[in-house]
């Protein structure tokens, strides 16, 4: 009997904590789920697809930018709808939303346009003032940066001196 009773401790002492171990575990678990992704940080579509839209409102009459032949033909040939609509989708997906991105791929969508750093700069530049306007925060503007960093690589392709 005595030893029952001194087996049951053993595996009180020895279960409990464990258990209770677990539950911080778990509790840390469904914390990481719950936390929120980028896209329901911004709200969701609608003030994504507000935002997009204003950037390429004021990146289609940049000077700086129409100064590329290639990008002031590009411009007047594709309807900013159209551009609005699949950045909108883009940035959708990559925030963690529900869209699917179906355009072309960021090399294929812009290699012809021999985009240079100091146009690049520009765009973060405009970027930056429309994400201000819209008083998107701190943290939330420097994960959008983040993002469209990403794709640097495959847009800039031509040299500043051209
Ligand atoms: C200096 C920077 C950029 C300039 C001047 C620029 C300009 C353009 C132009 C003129 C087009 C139309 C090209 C054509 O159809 O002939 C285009 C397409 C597109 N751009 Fe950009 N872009 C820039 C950066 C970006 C970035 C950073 C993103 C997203 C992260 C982006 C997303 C797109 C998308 C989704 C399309 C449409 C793709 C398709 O037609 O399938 N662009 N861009």
């Amino acid at each position: 009997m005595t030893t029952r009773i001194l087996k049951l401790w053993a595996i009180l002492t020895i279960v409990a904590p464990m258990a209770s171990g677990s539950h911080t575990v778990f509790a840390q678990d469904s914390a990481e789920e719950k936390q929120v992704s980028l896209y329901d940080r911004l709200g969701g579509l609608a003030p994504i697809s507000v935002v997009v839209s204003d950037f390429i409102d004021a990146l289609m009459p940049d000077a700086v930018l129409n100064a590329n032949p290639e990008i002031d033909a590009a411009r007047k040939r594709v309807p900013a709808p159209y551009l609005k609509y699949h950045v909108t989708a883009l940035v959708c997906q990559a925030t963690g939303g529900p869209c699917q991105y179906h355009g072309r791929t960021m090399k294929e969508a812009h290699g012809h346009l021999n985009i240079t750093e100091g146009e690049w700069d520009r765009m973060v530049t405009i970027f930056k003032e429309i994400l201000a306007k819209h008083k998107v925060p701190a943290k939330e503007t420097e994960e959008l940066l983040a993002l469209v960093g990403s794709t640097k690589a495959d847009i800039v392709v031509s040299k500043d001196d051209k």
